[in-house]
């Protein structure tokens, strides 16, 4: 089962649309087995990744909600089906924005049960572009309960399933 809907592809896709500077530093926030990490490795880029449960070498262990990272270390933040399972999506926000560089960007791709443009403007963030991707997560949510797979997000209820990029507004401090 892949870690997200749309796989590698969907994560090319992101990456390719947030226009990031060649070489930049970017965090993966829940990059479970690796694969992002690796492939904006492959892309040149400076990644890393943390989750809660590594699971691959290329991941260390760590919080998305508290990582202890340097504020204003990064140039991207990127996070794939990870801040709705960690039960707390504002203070995901508020972290990455923290680890955020001036005029930073996070590139996201989340369940939302609310429309996200006001929750991320809200932290501090202008939407670049949103794409509503909500037909491949119903695929991807059809598919792993059709196979019985149980690392599938459990998700209960109309939610949408969103593609963004988006731009730390305003410097540090709160917003
Ligand atoms: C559905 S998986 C997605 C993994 C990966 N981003 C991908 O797309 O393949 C969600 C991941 O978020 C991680 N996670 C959940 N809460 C977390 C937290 N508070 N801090 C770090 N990782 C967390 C889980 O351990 C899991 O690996």
């Amino acid at each position: 089962m892949k870690g997200h809907p749309g796989g590698e592809a969907h994560s090319r896709r992101l990456i390719g649309l947030a226009g990031l500077r060649p070489g930049e530093r970017v965090l993966d926030l829940g990059a479970g087995a690796g694969e992002a990490v690796a492939l904006l490795r492959s892309l040149g880029y400076a990644a890393q990744g943390l989750d809660l449960e590594p699971r691959s070498p290329l991941v260390e262990t760590g919080d998305l909600l508290h990582t202890g990272l340097p504020s204003g270390s990064f140039g991207a933040v990127l996070s794939q089906c990870a801040f709705f399972v960690s039960g707390d999506v504002p203070g995901a926000l508020a972290e990455s924005r923290r680890l955020l560089e001036h005029g930073g960007r996070l590139l996201l791709s989340d369940v939302f049960f609310e429309p996200p443009e006001p929750l991320l403007r809200q932290a501090g963030f202008r939407v670049v572009y949103a794409e509503d991707m909500t037909a491949l997560w119903r695929e991807y949510v059809l598919e792993a309960l059709w196979r019985g797979d149980e690392t599938c997000p459990t998700v209960r209820g109309k939610c949408a399933y969103w593609l963004l990029i988006c731009e730390k507004e305003g410097n540090d401090g709160p917003v």
